[in-house]
């Protein structure tokens, strides 16, 4: 097992996840999936809109850990906002993944297309549902993810329950720093999804110095970077090997001077993710 975070409503969250996004096809998720499982991750990372979320249910449930050992996370579909629609659409997430309760549940992006005149409300109204839902226990924690401090303000404007966690897009490269200083200054924890820059930050030169001076790959580097920065990487991978490297960054420490080396890193078209208010999803 590895190390834990303590999120703002006390509850315990692995400090690495297993990412899912991408990984639609039913074989190569189970396999993924038991593979993340015996490498020794106990956090996998879905959403409705990966369209796996049976297949990740399947390979937890054939696993044999035990359900309480596992972390697991989902997100509400953009097509998805309302109270009664966000507690159904749970329900089905529920069913899909075989479980009766959710550790960790997100608003995916505060704004999508269909709900663009209305979001305000409609996250509301979502949120409602998720604080529901968390007092009955079937959420252990509620949080969002590609929000932005002006969506977080408009949801805090009627939510009762802080969120847990922004989920964003964050490597070297793209530091985030205002949201991550939000973030933090109101005791949420950020996790960094493509944490890799999916897959772009591999073979870039700058690593290689890291790598020789600590005997580790670049998505150890980077890894480990995420984490010493106080941040929750999802790795994806579907490699056997690559899966279980990826965890491997448990026995060493980067130094403050190869921190600052790596927080100064920039790499051209690695520099922004995607702003939720004119996104076409
Ligand atoms: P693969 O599935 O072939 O391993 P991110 O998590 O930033 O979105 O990046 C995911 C991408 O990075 C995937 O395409 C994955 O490909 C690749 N990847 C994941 N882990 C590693 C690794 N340790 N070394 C090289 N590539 C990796």
């Amino acid at each position: 097992p590895t190390d834990t975070y303590t999120l703002n409503n006390g509850v315990e969250i692995p400090c690495i996840g297993f990412g899912t996004w991408t990984i639609t096809d039913r074989d190569t998720c189970i396999s993924a999936v038991q593979d993340a499982l015996n490498a020794g991750y106990r956090h996998i990372d879905t959403a409705q809109a990966y369209q796996n979320e049976a297949f990740v249910g399947e390979a937890i449930a054939n696993s044999g850990v035990k359900r309480d050992e596992i972390f697991i996370t989902s997100k509400l579909s953009n097509k998805v906002r309302g109270y009664d629609e966000t507690i159904q659409a749970v329900e089905q997430t529920l069913k899909d993944l075989q479980t009766d309760y959710l550790d960790l549940f997100l608003i995916h992006w505060p704004n999508p297309i269909a709900f663009r005149d209305n979001w305000k409300e409609m996250n509301a109204e979502s949120y409602r549902a998720m604080e529901d839902l968390n007092k009955q226990g079937k959420i252990r924690a509620i949080g969002i993810s590609n929000f932005r401090k002006h969506h977080i303000e408009a949801l805090m404007e009627t939510a009762t329950v802080k969120p847990v966690i922004n989920q964003i897009e964050l490597h070297p490269g793209l530091l985030q720093e205002e949201r991550v200083n939000y973030a933090h200054e109101h005791d949420m924890l950020i996790e960094s999804y493509s944490p890799l820059g999916q897959s772009r930050l591999i073979e870039k030169p700058e690593f290689d110095v890291l790598c020789k001076k600590y005997n580790k790959a670049t998505a150890q580097i980077i890894l480990r970077w995420q984490i010493q920065k106080g941040h929750l990487p999802l790795p994806r991978s579907t490699n056997t090997q690559r899966i279980a490297m990826n965890l491997d960054i448990f026995d060493f420490e980067l130094s403050d001077e190869d921190m600052s080396y790596m927080d100064g890193l920039t790499f051209e078209g690695l520099d922004q993710d995607h702003d939720p208010d004119t996104a076409t999803f």
